[in-house]
């Protein structure tokens, strides 16, 4: 990816997301689930689980992972990929903490696509 994919945008504080909570971002063409475990890392996955498109956000967070809510695929916050037996890839996106500020790099999604 060359630097002129990126499209970094500044989508809220940590403390609007709950610990061990999510809260969506809508950009364009898609929704983002930015989560908080609960040592305050944040992470940001498309909000639709690789198997059949299940609202992560509404998922369980623990251990650096969220377990989606339809069919308990535990996907992790890290890299998207599904755990143990289960494969899939959420999209990932990568975020950027100034201070408390987050930002998202939603270029990423539109490499990917491509
Ligand atoms: S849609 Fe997420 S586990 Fe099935």
């Amino acid at each position: 990816m060359t630097e002129i994919d990126e499209r970094w945008i500044d989508v809220g504080y940590l403390n609007d997301i709950p610990r061990r909570g999510a809260r969506c971002v809508k950009v364009p063409g898609y929704t983002v689930a930015l989560f908080r475990t609960d040592d305050d890392q944040v992470f940001a996955l498309e909000d639709k689980c690789p198997h059949k498109g299940g609202p992560l956000s509404q998922g369980i967070v623990h251990d650096g992972c969220v377990t989606c809510p339809l069919h308990n695929f535990v996907i992790s916050l890290r890299t998207g990929e599904a755990q143990g037996a289960d494969s899939g890839q959420a999209v990932s996106i990568p975020v950027r903490m100034e201070g408390t500020l987050i930002s998202i790099d939603i270029g990423v999604k539109a490499v990917r696509a491509a």
